[in-house]
């Protein structure tokens, strides 16, 4: 198999596989763990909506610009600004900082979650000895992990000790494998299976209104960041993550092609999500569907009413747990080839291992925002709240933006035809100019009345 010159990574053969790793790269905890409270908090189906038709246009566009770059510099994020600095003779050094800044606090937040999901492993483990099995499992929630930042702490770091391993072992091929041939089939198996149990559920004709009833009444001043944050996130746009992706792909890969695909089945999960927790809390009642907590709090009541529902919970939470286990190596390998590359002396393992501590070090403030730093408010949130609001609202537009920017500064027009264009695909020549509408005026007009309409909302109190 050859060689990608710039990660060293085998390119895959198989095209089936290495579609099954370009959904898995961008599904995660986005999906099936933020999607359904986000889209709760902003009041279902017209929120919804929103963040459809913006992952149908600006998601894609910048999806797609993304993994152009890397496929056709073949190189890192940082090396990829120092050309492109170099060439136009001005600094945008800035852009690859802001990015890969925020693909440490992403990684450091993301593995705080990663690390709740390794905690509901451990208690459909420990559900299993008990003679009380299925009422154990029905009262599991979130109150032991909120309240013990010790716990969240070790978790995350059991996570990413895990990601530095698979990263720094270089076995990240292998688990990639292992991911597309055993634990997608089985995910998808038990996905199903829990979503026809849920919707078999006395509450579903009112979700269904609740999703695809648009209220436009229920949108307010935040809506558009949220939904714009929340589409960057899930399909890992502004990170760089799909600029080593994009460096994967052979020369006859249609890029346009797979970005829509990615972006589809993406968008698929996300809705499926909302459809497998929403029956299952409305059927509750008794809890906000606002809540970080909400898939964790829901999940395990389903799981009470099946039989073998033990098995099956703690079946699905592993495969949860690898979903967000290959997000966090992407992550990983990201902030590792930029920093190799940058500091070529240092070695590769030395350098993942100082990277996995810094992390790891950013990991205490969320981790203890429900314990030791409680009473650290900002804007009447805890700091787990802020941080995740300013980072994916906020600041992973800008950095996908800037994403953007550097893609027309990196590619000249030709190569951006070549790119997109296919012959065998003629929506291709309809799509093209569309594709560089969205990405040079509609993606920044709309990021930044979202981020303006967040402020003057904040300001607003
Ligand atoms: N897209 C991933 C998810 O939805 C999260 C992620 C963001 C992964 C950025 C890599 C980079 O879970």
């Amino acid at each position: 198999m050859p060689n990608n010159k710039f990660t060293g990574k085998i390119l895959w053969r198989n095209r089936f596989a290495f579609y099954l790793l370009a959904v898995g790269s961008a599904c995660g905890l986005g999906n099936i763990w933020r999607f359904p409270y986000v889209a709760g908090e902003n009041g279902g189906g017209a929120f919804i909506l929103l963040y459809l038709l913006l992952a149908f246009t600006v998601g894609v566009s910048i999806l797609i610009a993304e993994l152009m770059l890397g496929k056709k510099s073949e190189a890192s994020l940082l090396k990829i600004t120092h050309r492109v600095s170099t060439t136009h003779k001005k600094p945008y050094f800035w852009i690859s900082r802001l990015t890969l800044f925020i693909t440490l606090v992403i990684l450091s937040y993301y593995s705080v979650i990663s690390g709740w999901v390794l905690h509901y492993i451990t208690q459909f483990v420990v559900g299993f000895f008990r003679g009380d099995t299925l009422h154990y499992i029905s009262s599991l929630n979130m109150k032991v992990l909120t309240d013990n930042g010790w716990l969240q702490f070790a978790l995350a770091s059991v996570h990413l000790i895990v990601a530095g391993l698979i990263v720094g072992q270089r076995i990240t091929n292998r688990f990639e494998k292992i991911l597309t041939t055993f634990i997608i089939p089985v995910f998808v198996f038990l996905f199903a299976m829990l979503l026809v149990r849920s919707l078999s559920l006395d509450s579903t004709p009112e979700v269904l209104r609740f999703i695809f009833y648009p209220d436009f009444s229920k949108l307010n001043l935040r809506s558009l960041g949220h939904a714009i944050g929340h589409v960057f996130f899930t399909l890992s746009i502004g990170v760089g993550a799909l600029v080593t992706f994009g460096s994967y792909f052979k020369a006859e890969d249609h890029l346009p092609k797979v970005g829509f695909r990615v972006m589809m089945v993406d968008v698929m999960i996300s809705l499926f999500s909302v459809l497998l927790v929403f029956p299952i809390a409305f059927s509750i009642g008794e809890k906000p569907l606002t809540d970080p907590s909400l898939l964790f709090e829901a999940l395990p009541r389903l799981f009470m009413k099946i039989q073998f529902g033990a098995l099956f919970g703690l079946g699905f939470f592993i495969c949860l747990w690898a979903a967000a286990l290959n997000a966090s190596v992407g992550l990983l390998e990201t902030l590792a080839s930029n920093y190799s590359e940058r500091y070529l002396k240092s070695d590769r393992k030395n350098s993942i291992w100082l990277i996995t501590v810094i992390t790891l070090g950013f990991t205490i403030i969320p981790a203890f925002s429900g314990s030791a730093l409680k009473d650290v408010k900002l804007f009447d949130q805890t700091l787990l709240e802020n941080i995740d609001s300013f980072l994916i609202n906020y600041l992973l537009p800008i950095s996908g933006l800037g994403m953007a920017f550097l893609f027309f500064k990196a590619l000249p027009l030709a190569d951006q035809k070549d790119l997109f264009l296919d012959e065998k695909t003629e929506s291709s020549y309809a799509l093209i100019n569309y594709w560089q509408a969205i990405l040079k005026f509609a993606a920044p007009i709309l990021i930044a009345a979202g981020i303006i309409l967040q402020i003057i909302a904040l300001v607003r109190g």
